[in-house]
């Protein structure tokens, strides 16, 4: 069956489509039934059925004789460290993990935060979790203590995981005293944590408080696998909304694991026993689904790798791996490409390995341009496949599912729904539009399995942010249009989301934090365009009355806030004073508008601008800091 008969298959009766996909899964109690409506245009899958993740990823492989092969290649060019881990191996240590989590009193239910970096051991603690029904909270390692601090006293984790420090190119990240430091700043204190040490640096354990990764395992029994119902969450993964404060997303245990097995042949097309390569952080959605969960389920080879696309030593990294491991599916961000292209434009590193065994290249995480798909596609002589989709989903919405056809690819287009997802393009009174027509994009309710219920400890929330603006729709946040061949083009935000190097970031979130400064009266953060980073924030900051200090010093102050509070991954290092801000006369700041002259793109004098003037002022600051580029 080809993709037009297979989607339209999943149209014609989902429920049996997904009850179909749902048989590839090893249930302790099947469910009865795929989708339960519970009101409201609120959803679950497979609630009624009882099902172990970690069985699933791990268990399973080694009863039908998977055991000798590689669950885990670990590859960190940061520590010059390369070793397998086997479904037999990974099993033991899931098992003694979870039995040492169990004896401290974790259980089914309670979450349990993970803050580590590019080491199979973050897989491991994720694993233990699901293997006890506990729910885990990965917080990527790029974040600072205040970031932290926010999600430990959403979640109240009983436990929280970490390791003594990451590696980044030229330093040492200290993830002790971050962690202590947000333990210090929140009002729920876990009752305990399990640091692992790593050879780079061994962290001062808190007595009482803090457990030994190795020694809180000495002599405790193994855990087995505990079943739970097909609706309980399995992790909640907190993401950027329009303010500081990060929304929860939910992931359900059955949808999980039925939608993220079906995908590893229908859209990455790779069988059992495969290795697959997805180059991102467990931090990210990227992680939890295609480092972690959808390989491991489907009883591939995951490769953990520790290192950047260029630096670690060189822009041929990514290269080796690929020929080294036999990667077959490789899945990253465009802005990784792009980082190596800069590199080596002519591709001098591509050449010096044989990369026969790779199939396809993915990318996600951000738009992808055209001319780094064409640099990808010259050099790799494979198809290269943008698809699109969010933290809230955890799988594709469109892609091109090469396993199911070997269907043409656009460039430029993120590729066409998946079975599970209609996708709508409507305008600002909720109509649908026809082909060739910018709008904002729209799912159909329901959601199919795998995607997110609701927000954690916020169905009021989750109900505000995605379903109310379109009734019987899932927004999306994201504005694009599809051809009359069904494939979407992805082009903006419609909020202040924006994307810097494959991350998520609010603009609102960094204001909240500028506004914090004792100096500033009022700031706006605006997304600028980057040739490496796709994006880039700046900050504009309006000083109260009475201040005279120097300016460059306050930016200073204000760029450290930010690294301080959000973290270095926000790049924020672009920051300049202003007298005022431009606004409508009704007093909402013009960010759309100062985006447009930070990037030399025309645009149209806003009808309701209060004082046309500013803009010249805008542009003056942005020249100070060497915008728009030439
Ligand atoms: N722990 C601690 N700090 C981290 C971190 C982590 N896990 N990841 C990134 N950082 C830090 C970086 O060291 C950098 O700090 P600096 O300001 O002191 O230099 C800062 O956060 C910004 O990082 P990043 O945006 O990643 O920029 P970079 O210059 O280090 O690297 C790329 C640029 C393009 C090579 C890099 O962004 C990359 O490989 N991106 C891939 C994107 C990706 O995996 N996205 C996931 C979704 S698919
Ligand atoms: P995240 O939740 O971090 O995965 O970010 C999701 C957002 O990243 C989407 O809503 C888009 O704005 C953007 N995004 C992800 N993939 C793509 C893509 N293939 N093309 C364009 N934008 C994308």
């Amino acid at each position: 069956m080809g993709y037009k008969d297979t989607y339209a298959a999943w149209k014609a009766d989902p429920e049996g489509f997904w009850m179909d996909a749902a048989r590839a899964i090893e249930w302790d109690k099947a469910p009865s039934q795929a989708l339960f409506d519970r009101g409201n245009h609120m959803y679950e899958w497979f609630a009624d059925g009882m099902v172990n993740t970690c069985w699933n990823a791990v268990d399973r492989h080694v009863q039908n004789g998977r055991g000798d092969q590689a669950a885990i290649i670990y590859d960190s060019p940061v520590t010059h460290t390369k070793h397998e881990i086997t479904f037999s191996e990974l099993q033991s240590r899931v098992a003694s993990l979870a039995g040492a989590l169990r004896a401290k009193g974790v259980e089914k239910g309670d979450r349990v935060i993970i803050y580590m970096p590019m080491v199979p051991e973050a897989l491991e603690a994720m694993l233990a979790c699901a293997r006890l029904g506990a729910i885990h909270s990965v917080v990527f390692g790029g974040f600072a203590s205040h970031e932290l601090a926010v999600r430990i006293d959403d979640a109240k984790p009983k436990c929280i995981i970490a390791a003594s420090c990451g590696i980044e190119p030229g330093r040492v990240v200290h993830y002790k005293p971050l962690l202590d430091g947000a333990i210090d700043q929140s009002s729920h204190k876990p009752d305990f944590c399990v640091i692992f040490q790593r050879d780079q640096e061994v962290a001062h354990l808190e007595e009482g408080r803090d457990v030994d990764w190795h020694a809180f395992q000495y002599g405790v029994d193994p855990a087995d696998c505990v079943p739970v119902e097909g609706n309980h969450p399995a992790y909640i993964l907190y993401t950027s909304g329009t303010t500081g404060q990060p929304k929860g997303v939910v992931r359900p245990t059955g949808g999980h694991l039925v939608a993220l097995n079906w995908s590893m042949k229908n859209i990455y097309n790779v069988d059992p026993g495969d290795v697959f390569w997805a180059a991102s952080d467990v931090g990210w959605v990227v992680g939890h689904s295609y480092i972690t969960y959808a390989p491991l389920i489907h009883g591939n080879t995951t490769i953990v790798f520790e290192g950047k696309p260029v630096g670690t030593p060189d822009a041929g990294t990514f290269w080796r791996v690929i020929s080294e491991h036999k990667v077959k599916s490789f899945f990253t961000a465009p802005t990784a490409f792009r980082a190596i292209k800069r590199e080596d434009p002519k591709g001098e590193y591509v050449k010096k390995y044989d990369l026969s065994c790779l199939n396809a290249l993915y990318l996600a995480g951000e738009r992808a341009d055209p001319d780094t798909i064409h640099w990808a596609k010259d050099q790799l002589g494979v198809p290269v496949i943008d698809h699109w989709w969010q933290t809230e989903t955890g799988w594709a919405i469109t892609g091109v599912p090469l396993g199911i056809e070997d269907m043409p690819i656009k460039i430029g287009s993120s590729g066409v729904p998946m079975p599970g997802y209609d996708v709508q393009i409507l305008d600002e009174g909720g109509q649908a539009v026809g082909p060739d027509t910018l709008g904002a994009v729209a799912v159909k309710l329901p959601l199919p399995p795998g995607t997110l219920p609701t927000l954690w400890n916020a169905d009021a929330r989750f109900k505000k942010s995605y379903l109310e603006h379109f009734p019987g729709y899932y927004e999306t946040g994201d504005a694009g249009m599809i051809d009359a061949d069904g494939y979407l083009y992805i082009m903006a935000r419609t909020d202040d989301v924006i994307n810097v190097a494959g991350h998520r970031l609010s603009t609102g979130g960094m204001e909240e934090v500028l506004a914090g400064h004792p100096d500033v009266a009022e700031c706006a953060v605006i997304g600028v365009a980057d040739d490496l980073k796709g994006q880039l924030p700046m900050g504009f900051v309006c000083l109260t009355k009475g201040v005279n200090r120097p300016a460059d010093e306050i930016t200073k102050e204000c760029v450290k806030l930010v690294r301080d509070q959000i973290g270095p991954v926000a790049a924020f290092k672009l920051c300049c004073v202003v007298d005022r801000l431009p606004k409508t006369r009704s007093g909402k700041i013009l960010r759309a508008t100062m985006v447009k002259i930070a990037n030399a793109e025309e645009f149209k004098m806003p009808a309701t601008i209060d004082d046309p003037a500013i803009l010249d002022e805008i542009t003056e600051a942005l020249k100070g800091l060497g915008y728009p580029k030439a």
